[in-house]
C-alpha cells in the first residue's frame, strides 16, 4: 500500500477561553492518499479551519497523531515543522492574503524566498507557476489591480511554486461570486488532473460536487465520509436541484404551449396575429 500524503488518528484541539475550554476537534481519524481531491464540510464552527491548520502545519493537535508523507510531525520543534510547510504545504486561504503593494510575480516568489531549494531560477519559478494558472499576462499586475478571481488565482500560484505535496484551500471560493467560484473549482480541477493531491473547505455542495469524495464535521468529529457520487446528503442535493430544473423547464414547455395555441387560434380565424 502507498505511503498516503495524510494519516490523523485521535487529533484533539482545545483551545482555553478564559475558564472555559472549547474543544474545536474532539477525536478526529483521517486518511489522505496521493491524488484524491477531499471536500471537508460542516456547519460554521465544526471545526474546519481548525483542521486545515493542524493538517497544513499551521498549528499543532492538543493530543493525536499526525503523519505527513510518512513523516511523525508531533515531534518535530518548530523549526522542523515550519521546514516541512514550506515544502510539503501549499495553503489557499478565503481571503487571498497577497502583499498588497507587491506586485502578482513578487507574490508568487514569496514562498521560494524562505526556501533554499529554488535560490536560483526564483522569478523563472513564479513567472511560471502564475502562467500555470492562467495569468501568464498579469504578472506585474498589483492585487488591487486585479479581479477577486485573479487574486485568487495569485494565491494558488503562490500555494504551488513550491511544488508542495498537498495543497489546502479553506473556503477558496467564499469571497467569490458564483461565476468566478466556478472557474476557481475548475482550476483546482485540473490540477487535480496534473496529479495534485487537494483538500478544500466549502460549505456549497455545488462546489464540494466536484471533489471526488465529501468529508463532513459537526461538532469537532467527522460524521460523514463518502464518495462524492454516494454521498446521500450530496446525492439529495442533486436530486433537489434536477427537481427544480425539470419544475422550471416544465414552467417553460407550459409557456412555449400557450403559444401554438395562440397561433393555431389566429390560423382558424385566418389572422395574422
Ligand atoms: N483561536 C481560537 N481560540 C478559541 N476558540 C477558537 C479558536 N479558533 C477556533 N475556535 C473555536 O473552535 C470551534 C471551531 O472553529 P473553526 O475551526 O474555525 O470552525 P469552522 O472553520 O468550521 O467554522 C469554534 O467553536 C470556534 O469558536
Ligand atoms: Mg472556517
Amino acid at each position: 500500500m502507498p505511503t498516503p500524503v495524510i494519516e490523523i488518528s485521535g487529533i484533539t484541539k482545545a483551545y482555553k477561553m478564559g475558564e472555559e475550554v472549547v474543544g474545536a476537534l474532539r477525536g478526529v481519524d483521517l486518511r489522505i492518499d496521493r491524488n484524491e481531491f477531499v471536500a471537508v464540510m460542516g456547519a460554521s464552527g465544526s471545526g474546519k479551519s481548525t483542521l486545515m491548520n493542524i493538517l497544513g502545519c499551521l498549528d499543532r493537535p492538543t493530543s493525536g497523531r499526525y503523519i505527513l508523507n510518512g513523516q511523525a510531525t508531533e515531534k518535530l520543534s518548530a523549526g522542523a515543522l515550519a521546514q516541512v510547510r514550506n515544502k510539503e504545504i501549499g495553503f489557499v486561504f478565503q481571503t487571498f492574503e497577497l502583499l498588497p503593494r507587491s506586485t502578482a510575480v513578487v507574490n508568487v516568489a514569496l514562498p521560494l524566498v524562505y526556501s533554499r531549494k529554488f535560490w536560483w531560477g526564483t522569478a523563472r519559478r513564479a513567472r511560471e507557476a502564475l502562467k500555470s494558472v492562467g495569468l501568464g499576462d498579469r504578472m506585474t499586475h498589483r492585487p488591487n489591480q486585479l479581479s477577486g478571481g485573479q487574486r485568487q488565482r495569485v494565491a494558488i500560484a503562490r500555494a504551488l511554486v513550491n511544488e508542495p505535496s498537498l495543497l489546502l484551500a479553506d473556503e477558496p471560493t467564499g469571497n467569490l461570486d458564483s461565476k468566478t467560484s466556478e472557474e476557481i473549482i475548475a482550476l483546482f480541477r485540473d490540477l487535480h488532473q496534473r496529479g495534485q493531491t487537494i483538500v478544500i473547505v466549502t460549505h456549497e455542495e455545488d462546489i464540494a460536487g466536484h471533489a471526488q469524495r465529501i468529508v463532513r464535521l459537526r461538532d469537532g468529529k467527522v460524521v460523514s465520509d463518502f464518495p462524492t457520487a454516494t454521498d446521500p446528503v450530496h446525492r439529495d442535493f442533486l436530486d433537489r436541484a434536477a427537481q427544480a430544473s425539470a419544475r422550471a423547464a416544465g414552467q417553460a414547455a407550459v409557456g412555449s404551449e400557450s403559444r401554438p395555441t395562440h397561433e393555431s387560434r389566429a390560423a382558424q380565424t385566418g389572422g395574422s396575429a
